[in-house]
């Protein structure tokens, strides 16, 4: 078909009128230079300032440029999925319109799209990537989103970017349930693919305008994780829930290594007479083993064939041990320097030496799994 396009190029936008023009003629930009056939979707949530009649203006010069005005559900992952519902191409991209993605990539998305990916995730947290002009405090939240994404997703470095591809049928089709702003975490949680690639990009955080992330967004963000993670529990098919089963086992053992802590502890103090405290570094170091082999056969059998077994043996004890001391200074700085309650604050060491232990072991240890 000599007049399909290649590419559909989706801009969501709200109230971008200083940014608007400029984005579009630099992804046209990046089209002519490539050779692509592209074309651009703007979706707008009804801006009040300038962005439709501009965006009107140069739509009415050009085919190649369409304008998506919506009135209902106000939201960026709504907009982005009615701009998939309205695109041409069999490859589709979203792009921020003010220039914290730079345009000048799309060909690289486009190209790994076209070489075999299902999805190109254009990433901030991988080698070459990297956030300009963000404050602490933006860092520390997106920080901690990502983590919580990646433990969905452990193949992506940046499960929750505004910068990616995708192949049309990963999206057509699928029961995605767009709210707030982590379209992609939606994409990946219940769209139909396989092989994920990443292109490192560097953030840069807008001149123009202001970002209309809000308090709330960070509740739609868990409720979003909470829905990717129920509808895979629901379907037990997809990478999310074999990446949960995982999480649950390496639980699961880890509570089988408290029961075996717990007992040596005992046993060796009262029966075998003990110091407590040395009772206590062999329960330790035997709960370690316990985990260790139950990990490796159970938890993460499919690594099993991946660097010697010694080798993951010591990988386990060094992470383990690392977490033992996360999950200590956590329970000092919260109970002594916050002033938390100390079983409280212990209880917020676990989990965090928990997310610790598992995130390093799957990427460590059995990396592969
Ligand atoms: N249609 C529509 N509706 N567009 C919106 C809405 C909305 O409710 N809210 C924001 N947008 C558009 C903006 O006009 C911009 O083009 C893009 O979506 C991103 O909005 P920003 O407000 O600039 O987002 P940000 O810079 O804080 O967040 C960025 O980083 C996140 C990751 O940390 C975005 O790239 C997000 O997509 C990304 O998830
Ligand atoms: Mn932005």
């Amino acid at each position: 078909m000599a007049d399909a396009y290649d590419l559909s190029v989706i801009v969501p936008t709200f109230n971008e009128e200083e940014n608007i023009a400029a984005i579009i003629e630099a992804i046209g930009e990046a089209f002519s230079k490539s050779g692509i056939r592209g074309e651009i979707l703007v979706v707008d949530d009804g801006s009040s300032d300038r962005t439709i009649p501009i965006v009107g203006e140069i739509a009415g010069k050009t085919d190649d440029v369409r304008l998506i005005v919506r009135s209902e559900d106000h939201g960026l992952s709504q907009s982005v999925v009615e701009g998939f519902g309205a695109a041409s191409a069999d490859i589709l991209l979203v792009i921020d319109a003010d220039f914290s993605h730079p345009p000048e990539l799309i060909p690289r998305f486009y190209e790994a799209i076209r070489d075999g990916a299902d999805i190109a995730v254009g990433s901030r947290y991988m080698e070459g990537g990297d956030i300009e002009d963000w404050p602490l405090a933006r860092r520390l939240i997106s920080l901690s989103a990502t983590a919580f994404g990646r433990i969905l997703f452990p193949a992506v470095t940046d499960p929750v970017s505004g910068f990616f591809a995708v192949r049309r049928e990963v999206v057509s089709g699928a029961p995605l349930a767009p709210r707030g702003y982590k379209i992609l975490m939606e994409v990946l949680g219940r769209g139909r693919w396989r092989s994920v690639v990443e292109i490192p990009f560097v953030f840069r955080d807008r001149e123009e305008g202001a970002s209309k992330l809000r308090a709330g967004t960070v509740i739609d963000y868990l409720r979003q994780c909470a829905g990717i993670v129920r509808f895979s529990i629901t379907r037990r098919s997809g990478r999310v829930s074999r990446e949960w089963e995982k999480v649950v086992r390496f639980g699961l053992v880890g509570l089988s290594g408290i029961l075996v802590n717990m007992g040596l502890l005992y046993a060796l103090t009262e029966i075998a007479g003990l110091y407590y405290l040395v009772s206590a570094a062999i329960a330790i170091e035997l709960s370690i083993v316990n985990n260790f082999v139950w990990n490796d056969v159970w938890t993460f059998k499919s690594a099993k064939n991946l660097g010697g077994n010694l080798q993951r043996f010591w990988s386990f004890q060094a992470v383990s041990m690392a977490g033992l001391v996360i999950n200590m200074s956590l329970l000092y700085l919260l109970a002594d320097v916050a002033g938390v309650y100390y079983l409280v604050a212990n209880l917020a060491g676990i989990f965090i030496a928990f997310a610790w232990n598992y995130a390093a072991n799957r990427h460590y240890t059995w990396r592969g799994a």
